[in-house]
């Protein structure tokens, strides 16, 4: 039981450490700023690509040589999408996504090049702030998690650890 409880530990742990996406979460109807940065220090913008990726791999936003492109963005995107362009000497590269849909819940990706990095947004649409009430409790995040674990497993650990013990101890008595 003790080993169950670690072994999911360990999991959700795991889990944590190897999806190293960003989530962020927005309001139906909403705005979301999706974030995405270069670790590159000293950027030369002219030199630099930026391809923001949606669902299906459809083009939101491109930046070519620094300079924001909209030639093959697609149709659900149109109008919806803004870039910072102040921001790109700081390497952020980051846009905004204005009247937010379900249908925009899901998986964004934004590659830079040719320092050839990569950065994955899942979104998350909920339905109003009013919603956004009842749901928070049953969420458990790992940390949780891994306190309930802990907790537990300290509880039953030490009383068998007592026992095995006291055990010992009478049966050396004798001696
Ligand atoms: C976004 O919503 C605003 C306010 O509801 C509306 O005026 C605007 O036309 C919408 N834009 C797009 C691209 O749907
Ligand atoms: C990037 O710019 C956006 C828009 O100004 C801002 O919301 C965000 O916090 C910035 N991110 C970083 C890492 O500076």
């Amino acid at each position: 039981m003790i080993i169950g409880c670690c072994f999911i530990c360990l999991f959700a742990v795991l889990i944590n450490k190897v999806s190293l996406d960003v989530t962020v979460e927005a309001v139906f109807g909403g705005s979301v700023v999706l974030p995405c940065s270069s670790d590159e220090h000293d950027l030369k913008l002219q030199d630099i690509d930026v391809f923001w990726r949606g669902k299906d791999n459809a083009v939101i936003y491109n930046l070519i040589k620094g300079a924001d492109s909209l030639d093959s963005q697609d149709q659900r995107y149109k109008n919806r999408a803004q870039t910072f362009p102040d921001e790109y000497k700081k390497g952020n590269f980051s846009i905004k996504l204005v009247n937010l849909t379900h249908t925009d819940a899901g998986k964004f990706i934004c590659y830079i090049t040719p320092s050839d990095e990569q950065e994955t947004v899942q979104l998350i649409i909920k339905e109003s702030t009013e919603q956004e009430n009842h749901g928070p409790e049953t969420q458990f995040n790992w940390w949780q998690i891994l306190l309930i674990c802990v907790f537990t497993s300290s509880v039953l650990v030490f009383p068998i650890a007592y026992f095995i013990f006291m055990r010992k101890k009478r049966t050396q008595a004798p001696i």
